[in-house]
């Protein structure tokens, strides 16, 4: 099973943040994962919330602000200033560790179509990345996966679903045609018996104890993403019960 630095080494380190990744791969992450978003201007920002209120000294809705305003602000923390991280860099910092994957999650707006989604695929291809197996891309938004996997069918894409069965998460499935799911590690830890009969189950978030990394190694889970990479590795390190004899699918 690989460790995925959820936002970087997020639990530590301001998220999404140059900081926050390298200390992810300081503690042994297998990979990284980050949320995407378009500025204003059509420029692609790794920011999770829809504004910068909460991760950064400004204020307003990333969709309303342009990059070269986004750069103004300050992303980390009291004393440590960090910029908002621009795409491009945090694929700089992945391309100089050729060994990281690279999860990346669109939060498209909703009204700008499939805006990001082309956005995105400009980037990756301009990048010669549009077929490389370190990168994956995912979603909550079915339209989202379903149109990178028009853009860039080369890509691994991951569903994202808070339960491993339902309707909500079979409409889901079916609308994105996504090559793997993704589910919520604590709708998944409700009904473990029907998280281990999803067939293409590689992705779950967030672990945050040792018994979320030894429930996700037992039901085959092979990327799993937490705030804390360094915790998650010790568990893997010790061959704690159900992580023992493991490999990723
Ligand atoms: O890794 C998937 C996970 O990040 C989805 O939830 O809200 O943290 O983006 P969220
Ligand atoms: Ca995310």
């Amino acid at each position: 099973m690989e460790i995925i630095a959820h936002r970087g080494a997020s639990g530590e380190f301001p998220e999404h943040t140059l900081l926050a990744y390298a200390m992810a791969v300081e503690q042994g992450a297998d990979g990284v994962e980050c949320d995407v978003r378009l500025t204003a201007d059509g420029h692609l920002v790794c920011i999770h919330d829809r504004t910068v209120d909460r991760t950064t000294d400004g204020t307003g809705a990333v969709r309303r602000l342009t990059l070269d305003r986004l750069r103004r602000f300050d992303a980390g923390a009291p004393g440590h200033p960090q910029p908002v991280l621009e795409f491009e860099e945090l694929l700089d910092f992945a391309l100089d560790h050729p060994r990281l994957g690279l999860f990346v999650e669109t939060k498209p707006d909703p009204g700008r179509g499939t805006a990001l989604e082309r956005a995105l695929a400009d980037r990756l291809r301009a990048r010669g990345l549009a077929r490389d197996p370190r990168l994956r891309l995912m979603s909550f938004a079915p339209a989202s996966v379903a149109a990178l996997g028009r853009l860039l069918p080369g890509l691994d894409r991951i569903q994202l679903v808070d339960r491993p069965a339902g309707t909500r998460s079979g409409l889901r499935r079916a609308l994105a045609r996504p090559t793997h799911l993704g589910v919520n590690l604590r709708g998944a830890r409700r009904d473990p018996v029907r998280t281990r009969r999803v067939p293409d189950l590689r992705y779950s978030w967030l672990a945050r104890g040792d018994a979320d990394v030894e429930f996700a190694a037992a039901a085959g889970v092979r990327w799993l993403a937490t705030d804390f990479p360094d915790r998650a590795r010790a568990v893997l390190r010790r061959g704690a019960p159900g992580t023992r004899g493991r490999s990723s699918r």
